[in-house]
C-alpha cells in the first residue's frame, strides 16, 4: 500500500509554527500585515482570495483586501502598487492572478517591492532563488520541498524528474530540488520519450495542467509522485475515465456537479511508494506557504532574526 501525504496535517503544522512566529513577532510591536488585490469576480480567484484572508485572520496576520473593478487600468493598478509598496503595516503584497486582459500582468509584478513579493514571481526573488541567496520562494514550489522534507522523504541524490517548466511551479520547484541536492531532470511538451524520462523518477512532479495525463505506465512502482495539478472534471464521461465504481467521489460528484483531478492519473498512485492525493496534497500547503512567506518578509524588512521557519 502506497503511503499518503497528509497537505493538511502538513500545512496545519506550518500554520502553527507561523502563528507562533506571529507572537513573537508582536513582542516587537510588529504585526505582520498582507494586501490581498482582488480585481473584478472572477469566482475562482474570490474563493482563493477569501481563503488567504482567512488564514491571516487565524493566524494573527492583518490583512487589508483591495478590490479594484474589472475595468481598471494598468495605470491604476500601478498606483495601488507604489502605494502599497509604500505602506509600513503591509509586508506582503499578493495579486490573484488572473488579471482582466487590458491589464499588463508582468508590468505590475515587476512593480512589486521584491522585499513584499510574498508569491514570489518578481524576477529579483526568482534570481535570487537560482543563486541560493535568501528569497522569498514561490508558495506551492517551497510547499512541494516542505512536503517531502516534513514527511522525511530523502532528496539528496535522488532523481528527481519535474514535469513542466512554468515560472511559477516547474522551474522554481526544480531549483528548490537542486539546491537540496537531488538530480533534477525538467521535462515539458517538447521532450521525447517522456515516459522513458519520468519512469527513471525517485521523486515525480507533476505540474502540467492536464488531468490525469502520467499513466501508470511513466512511473516506477515505488516512486514518490508529487501531483500539483488542479484540474476540474464536469463531465460524466471525464467523471468516469478516472473515478468510475469510486463510491466517495461518486457522492461528492452528484452534490456538487464536479471533482477535482491532478495531473497523475489516480491508477498510478496505486503503484507508488508514497503520493499527495488531489484534492487534500500539495494545493493545501501553498495557502500555509504564503502565510510563511509574509511573516518571514515581515522579519527580513526589519531585519529581525529569523527564528522557527
Ligand atoms: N496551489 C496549487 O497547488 C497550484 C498552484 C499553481 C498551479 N497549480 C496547478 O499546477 C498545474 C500546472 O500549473 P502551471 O501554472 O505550471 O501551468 P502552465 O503554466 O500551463 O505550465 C504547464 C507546463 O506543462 C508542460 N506541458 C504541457 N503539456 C505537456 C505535455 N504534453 N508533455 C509534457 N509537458 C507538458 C508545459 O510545457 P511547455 O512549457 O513546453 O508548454 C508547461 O511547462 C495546473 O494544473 C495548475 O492548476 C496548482
Amino acid at each position: 500500500m502506497a503511503r499518503i501525504l497528509d497537505g493538511a496535517a502538513l500545512a496545519a503544522a506550518i500554520k502553527q509554527e507561523v502563528a507562533e512566529e506571529v507572537g513573537r513577532l508582536a513582542a516587537h510591536g510588529v504585526r505582520p500585515g498582507l494586501a490581498a488585490v482582488l480585481v473584478g469576480h472572477v469566482a475562482a480567484s474570490e474563493i482563493y482570495v477569501r481563503n488567504k484572508v482567512q488564514a491571516c485572520a487565524e493566524l494573527g496576520i492583518y490583512s487589508d483586501l483591495i478590490t479594484p473593478a474589472a475595468d481598471v487600468s494598468t495605470e491604476a493598478m500601478l498606483d495601488l502598487v507604489a502605494t502599497l509598496n509604500a505602506r509600513d503595516d503591509i509586508d506582503g503584497i499578493l495579486i490573484q492572478l488572473p488579471l482582466p486582459p487590458q491589464v499588463d500582468s508582468k508590468r505590475l509584478l515587476d512593480a512589486i517591492d521584491p522585499a513584499k513579493d510574498v508569491d514570489g514571481f518578481h524576477p529579483v526573488n526568482a534570481g535570487r532563488l537560482l543563486a541560493g541567496r535568501p528569497a522569498l520562494a514561490p508558495c506551492t514550489p517551497a510547499g512541494v520541498i516542505e512536503i517531502l522534507k516534513r514527511s522525511n522523504i530523502s532528496i539528496a541524490g535522488q532523481h528527481a524528474v519535474v514535469v513542466g517548466r512554468s515560472d511559477i511551479v516547474g522551474k522554481p520547484v526544480a531549483i528548490l530540488l537542486l539546491h537540496e541536492n537531488a538530480t533534477v531532470t525538467i521535462c515539458h511538451s517538447k521532450t521525447r520519450n517522456l515516459g522513458e524520462v519520468t519512469r527513471q523518477a525517485d521523486i515525480l512532479v507533476a505540474a502540467i495542467g492536464r488531468p490525469g495525463f502520467i499513466t501508470p505506465e511513466m512511473v516506477t512502482p515505488g516512486a514518490t509522485l508529487i501531483d500539483v495539478g488542479i484540474n476540474r472534471l464536469t463531465t460524466r464521461e471525464d467523471f468516469d475515465r478516472f473515478f468510475k465504481g469510486d463510491a466517495k467521489r461518486e457522492a461528492a460528484f452528484a452534490k456538487r456537479g464536479s471533482t477535482i483531478v491532478g495531473d497523475i492519473h489516480p491508477k498510478a498512485f496505486e503503484i507508488a511508494g508514497t503520493y499527495t492525493p488531489v484534492p487534500g496534497g500539495v494545493g493545501l500547503l501553498t495557502i500555509a506557504m504564503l502565510m510563511s512567506n509574509t511573516v518571514r518578509a515581515a522579519r527580513m524588512r526589519r531585519e529581525l532574526p529569523r527564528r522557527g521557519l
